[in-house]
């Protein structure tokens, strides 16, 4: 059983778990029109730290301004201390931490003039996102038979609730055929990404991923190509087509609750040797370490929760 906060910040205030609630004639929860975040506190020496938290927010805030929630009554820095604020206060060290801007009330019109947002920071442990044998070995996965958003129908660039109608339709699909993942190909054809992570391919040592145009951008992508470029590995961005995935010498996921995840089956062929790569699981071990405060170059990116006493 996960553990869930006891303590949810509801519009700016810490509220136990049970009066955290929303009436049934909510607007969001009727048509998906909500957009949030998801980010993930670790241990670290230093205490628990929220990878990437600003950076997390800043997108939470742009998913907001794309999708039409114009006008907010809280800051980004009022999101970041709550977030910290919902870890530190719940006693959590490592948890997966959901802020959710939604359309609370209003009318329930498909039009968010006259809505009243509201917004809600919860957290829970969430661990093991696949099996320890597909963590070791990497994931099995299919090309998913749905197509991945077409950017003017649906906004890739907004965590917005309603989007993931799509990768629950993936992932379930994919689920229901036996494989840990989908893989999610654009409306032209392209590869786009994962259900809820972005995808990178390895050939000849070079290291590939989409373009961001059709994708979320994703921050372990980011932080993924960071660390991939520090160890002097060429990473391009370009398109990509379905069969180059399957001449790929390794292929990986990664995203927040993912971290960094090998492929080793994709639609039935076994990926490179049929095992998590190399490179991949070089570029997990140094994902972990700096996450987890290992590594000094990537402590920016940490916000610890508690304040740093100096000893
Ligand atoms: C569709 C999609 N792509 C990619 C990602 C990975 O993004 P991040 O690394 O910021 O979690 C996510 C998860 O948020 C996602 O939902």
């Amino acid at each position: 059983m996960n553990l869930e906060s006891k303590l949810v910040w509801m519009n700016g205030e810490l509220v136990p778990q049970e009066k955290a609630v929303v009436p049934f004639l909510t607007p969001a929860l009727h048509y998906g029109t909500a957009v949030f975040e998801g980010m993930r506190a670790y241990g670290t020496p230093q205490g628990p730290a929220i990878f990437r938290l600003k950076d997390h927010v800043t997108r939470l805030f742009s998913s907001a301004r794309i999708f039409g929630f114009l006008e907010l009554p809280w800051t980004e820095e009022q999101v970041i201390a709550g977030s910290k604020a919902v870890v530190r206060e719940n006693g959590f060290i490592e948890c997966y931490v959901r802020p959710l801007i939604f359309a609370a009330s209003g009318h329930m019109g498909l039009n968010l003039l006259g809505i009243t947002p509201g917004l809600g920071i919860a957290a829970w442990e969430w661990k093991g996102f696949v099996s320890p044998e597909a963590e070791a070995k990497g994931l099995r996965a299919n090309v998913s038979s749905f197509t991945r958003h077409h950017p003017n129908v649906m906004m890739t660039k907004s965590k917005l609730a309603g989007n993931y109608g799509n990768s629950v339709l993936a992932r379930t699909e994919s689920a229901r055929l036996g494989f840990d993942e989908a893989i999610m190909l654009d409306p032209t054809g392209l590869v786009a990404e994962g259900t809820g992570e972005n995808l990178f391919v390895v050939r000849k040592n070079v290291i590939y991923t989409p373009h961001r145009t059709m994708v979320l951008e994703g921050l372990t992508r980011d932080s993924v190509i960071t660390i991939a470029r520090d160890f002097g590995l060429e990473v391009r961005e370009e398109p990509l087509t379905r069969d180059q995935l399957y001449v790929a010498d390794e292929l990986f996921v990664c995203g927040t609750a993912a971290e960094v995840l090998g492929i080793r089956e994709l639609d039935f062929r076994p990926i490179g040797t049929g095992s998590r790569g190399p490179i991949t699981a070089k570029l997990a071990e140094a994902f972990r370490r700096a996450v987890t405060g290992g590594e000094k170059k990537y402590l920016d990116w940490l916000d610890y929760c508690k304040a740093i006493v100096a000893p």
